[in-house]
């Protein structure tokens, strides 16, 4: 008797512990888990992300799958059959050296794959024959590849290999769009969401001539016209924007004309690849004007630059 009495009151204090215990438990957990997943959400926009651009990997052949929807079952078939007739290419000027079914590979992965675009955008498949060059497109093509080439042997092969090995190839400036995949007509700022940029529409890196780059430098300047200044700040915030990252990425914040931080460096060196293409590739680029954006689209490296490998030796560079 003496324990019943006792036991009953002693067992609902512990289920009613338990409950309060569970209760608290549950909230405590459930708020930890919410709270860590919202700070999450809130970084998950300054983390850098993958970097294989989904433009150009994971290619699959069906042209059913909808994220392929750009390859037409006629090319492909097609490409086997003149892959088996000649197994050497006909009429390359660039890909020297690849047999046939190696510069398929590249077509499908990078080419058709960078643009999202058929085969039939540059080649004339009425009879098969992807050694015709009657389309325009296709000699297009061409100097896009010597471009690309020109880029990777001769500025991005400047930047240390510890930066990532990452080269050129067409998706990393044409991201899946044959065209206007870099906004408007003016190719320059207009595809930043509105709400990340401060910058004027108007506003384009000058890229005119080698001596804007002097432009840049306003530290030290006994009265640097204000003119200078606004150029300076509006690149400086391309620069973050086109990257995905603050101005320590680059600065040392506390004397900007400081050379401490190595991408300083590697922007400047981009900086003169991007007046580069300006001055020579202009005329094959329908005009539009390059920017950092262009190929970093908020990314400390291009989403769509390839891995070593992924390209064909002569369009790249021989890592040291
Ligand atoms: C954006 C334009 C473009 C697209 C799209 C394209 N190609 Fe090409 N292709 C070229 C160029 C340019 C060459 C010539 C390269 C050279 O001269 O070194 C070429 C050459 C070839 C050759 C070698 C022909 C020969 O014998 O000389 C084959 C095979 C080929 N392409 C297959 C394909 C296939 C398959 C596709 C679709 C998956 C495709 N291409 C999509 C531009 C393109
Ligand atoms: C440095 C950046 C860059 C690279 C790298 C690049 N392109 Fe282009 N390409 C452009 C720009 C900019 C245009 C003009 C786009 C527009 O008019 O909106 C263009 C236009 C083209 C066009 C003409 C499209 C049309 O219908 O007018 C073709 C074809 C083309 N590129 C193929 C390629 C191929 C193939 C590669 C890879 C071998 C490549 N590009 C690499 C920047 C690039
Ligand atoms: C991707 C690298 C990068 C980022 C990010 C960056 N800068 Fe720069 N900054 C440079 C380069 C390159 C120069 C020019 C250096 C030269 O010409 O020698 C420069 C120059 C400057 C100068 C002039 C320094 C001088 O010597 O007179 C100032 C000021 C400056 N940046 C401020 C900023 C601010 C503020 C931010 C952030 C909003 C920023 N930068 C972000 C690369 C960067
Ligand atoms: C034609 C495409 C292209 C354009 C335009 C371009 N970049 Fe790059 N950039 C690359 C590639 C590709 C890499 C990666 C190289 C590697 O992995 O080694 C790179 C790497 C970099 C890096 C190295 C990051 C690090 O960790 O140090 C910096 C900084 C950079 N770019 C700044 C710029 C700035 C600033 C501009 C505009 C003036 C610019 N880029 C324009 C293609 C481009």
């Amino acid at each position: 008797m003496y324990n019943q009495r006792n036991a009953a009151p002693l067992f609902s204090e512990r289920t009613l512990f338990f409950l309060v215990f569970g209760v608290v438990t549950l909230v405590l957990v459930g708020g930890g888990i919410g709270t860590v997943s919202w700070i999450n959400s809130q970084l998950s926009g300054f983390r850098t992300q993958a970097n294989n651009s989904p433009n150009y990997t994971n290619y699959s052949t069906d042209p059913a799958d909808p994220a392929k929807p750009y390859l037409q079952t006629a090319s492909l078939t097609a490409m086997s059959k003149y892959i088996t007739e000649h197994p050497q290419p006909q009429n390359v000027q660039i890909l020297k050296g690849m047999d046939t079914a190696a510069i398929a590979n590249y077509m499908v992965n990078m080419v058709a794959g960078g643009l999202k675009v058929d085969c039939t955008y540059c080649h004339v498949l009425s009879n098969g024959n992807f050694a015709d060059d009657t389309n325009p497109q296709k000699v297009k093509a061409r100097q896009m590849m010597l471009m690309s080439q020109d880029l990777n042997q001769n500025f991005v092969a400047q930047l240390p290999a510890s930066v990532g090995g990452k080269q050129v190839t067409c998706a990393t400036c044409h991201n899946g769009k044959p065209v206007n995949f870099n906004g408007g007509n003016s190719g320059a700022l207009s595809n930043y969401p509105a709400d990340q940029s401060p910058l004027p529409d108007t506003f384009q890196l000058k890229l005119e001539s080698p001596a804007d780059l002097d432009l840049l430098l306003i530290t030290g300047k006994k009265d640097p016209d204000l003119a200078a200044v606004q150029y300076n700040q509006q690149t400086m915030t391309h620069f973050t924007q086109a990257l995905g990252n603050g101005c320590a990425f680059c600065h040392n914040a506390n004397y900007f004309p400081g050379n401490e931080q190595p991408p300083k460096a590697h922007a400047l060196i981009m900086l003169k690849m991007a007046q580069h293409i300006n001055a020579t590739y202009k005329p094959i680029m329908n005009n539009k004007v390059p920017s950092c954006w262009m190929c970093h689209r908020g990314q400390q490296l291009p989403p769509g630059s390839a891995n070593p490998g992924q390209i064909p030796e002569v369009l790249g560079y021989k890592p040291q």
